[in-house]
């Protein structure tokens, strides 16, 4: 029997709103334990635990929302990703009784099948994060956050957005966004990379008190992209050794080549220009090497802090335009803001796809191949990319 749409709209709003009081429960119970948890001077706060619970509400919404059109639901009622109230809110109300919002509101581009994957995948991405979370760093939620943990994230106050900078997977274009969102600029075009990197238009999360801090990773939409862990160790590597750099190459460069090129020439070792894949590689893979992590190659588990800061949304640098613009609709963001393609680096060199990436990692025997797995095994696995090569295990 079908249950008339009207009704059905009526119980899911009852089911949400109850839900969200419990979440609204549980959020200010985590403010009062933030507040007495902090200390003076002290840089740590309580990571707000109300994300898993959310979760669980985005599961159930995304679950009941496998048949919309029984339901007369349209996947864009699903203000899932808006970070920004985890209980029911004004907002959220309007949009579940609203019975047509949808047809106005969506930009002709957007069909319902493609929202509806779209949130589809969201749905299953947070779910495996979760499970592997779980399984590899139980309680982590329960731990306090440091500012060095949130370091990465850049914030946008106007659209509520944090954003977590994985180098190599579109973050430039990524930072014209949030400058056009945050108004300091009206076109990603008109914004040069040195501007979007250095231009000091953006304001990193750390550099909050920790009442902001906190404040924000309760309620903002938590963004974060991710890329093939091998194709973006390749894209870097590509770009900072195969073209001139002057920090790069003397940073890295000369300790690299000293350490692992036998008969290195003087003027490689003074230049520090010319490092191999395989050298580099050797580099990354050395517990003891002669020079430190960066962030352009470091996982991205550990650059953002996937299981602490319970992204709201995770998306990926292979669908990278339409999952950013899918995002950007979501947050009500001006409708003539579309993600950029602009290609910073090298705009000559071809962009790193897979077939270069194999081609690099020719360069390196079954045993260099397994450890450089190991050592991503985590972005592997939290992020469902599948093993690269067949011998690797
Ligand atoms: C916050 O903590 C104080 C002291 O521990 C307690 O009296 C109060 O009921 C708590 N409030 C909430 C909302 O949990
Ligand atoms: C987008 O629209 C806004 C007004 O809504 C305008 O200020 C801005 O210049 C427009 N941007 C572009 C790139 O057309
Ligand atoms: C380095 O140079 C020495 C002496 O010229 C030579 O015997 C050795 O084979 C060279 N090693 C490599 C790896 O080229
Ligand atoms: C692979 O290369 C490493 C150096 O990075 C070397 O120590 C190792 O013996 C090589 N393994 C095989 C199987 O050739
Ligand atoms: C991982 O991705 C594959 C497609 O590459 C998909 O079939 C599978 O369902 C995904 N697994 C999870 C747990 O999301």
């Amino acid at each position: 029997m079908k249950l008339p749409c009207s009704l059905c709209c009526s119980l899911l709003f009852l089911m949400v709103l109850g839900a969200g009081s419990l979440l609204l429960l549980a959020r200010l119970q985590d403010l009062n334990e933030t507040v007495q948890q902090q200390t003076p001077g002290g840089n740590v706060l309580v990571a707000p635990r109300w994300p898993l619970k959310k979760d669980v509400v985005f599961d159930s919404i995304a679950a009941v929302n496998s048949s919309p059109s029984e339901l007369g639901l349209q996947p864009s009622s699903l203000s899932v990703f808006s970070g920004s109230k985890p209980s029911v809110t004004k907002r959220h109300r309007k949009l579940l009784l609203k019975s047509s919002f949808a047809a106005s509101d969506t930009p002709t581009i957007w069909g319902k099948e493609q929202q509806l994957k779209l949130v589809k995948t969201q749905a299953s991405r947070h779910r495996l994060l979760s499970e592997v979370c779980a399984k590899y760093q139980p309680g982590v939620t329960e731990q306090p956050v440091s500012q060095r943990q949130v370091s990465r994230v850049y914030v946008e106050d106007q659209f509520r957005l944090l954003y977590c900078e994985v180098p190599k997977a579109g973050c430039s274009n990524w930072k014209r966004v949030l400058m056009v969102l945050g108004g300091s600029s009206t076109s990603t075009r008109d914004i040069p990379h040195d501007v979007a990197h250095y231009g000091n238009h953006l304001r990193r999360l750390e550099s909050y008190v920790q009442g902001g801090i906190a404040e924000r990773l309760r309620s903002y939409t938590k963004v974060l992209f991710v890329r093939e862990p091998f194709e973006r160790l390749v894209s870097a590597y590509r770009d900072k050794f195969e073209s001139p750099n002057s920090y790069y190459h003397p940073v890295f460069g000369r300790p690299i080549i000293s350490r692992y090129r036998a008969n290195a020439t003087r003027s490689a070792l003074r230049t520090g220009a010319g490092v191999t894949f395989r050298e580099f590689v050797q580099y990354l893979l050395d517990v003891r090497r002669p020079v430190g992590m960066d962030i352009h190659w470091e996982p991205i588990s550990q650059l953002c802090n996937p299981c602490l800061l319970r992204y709201n949304f995770i998306g990926k640098f292979e669908s990278l335009a339409e999952e950013a613009n899918f995002l950007l609709q979501r947050i009500g963001a001006p409708k003539n803001l579309t993600f950029p393609d602009f290609k910073d680096r090298n705009p000559h060199a071809e962009r790193t796809s897979w077939s270069i990436t194999q081609r690099y990692f020719s360069q390196l025997n079954a045993t260099e191949r397994q450890k450089a797995f190991d050592f991503y095994y985590m972005d592997y696995l939290m992020f469902n990319y599948t093993k690269p090569f067949k011998d690797l295990h």
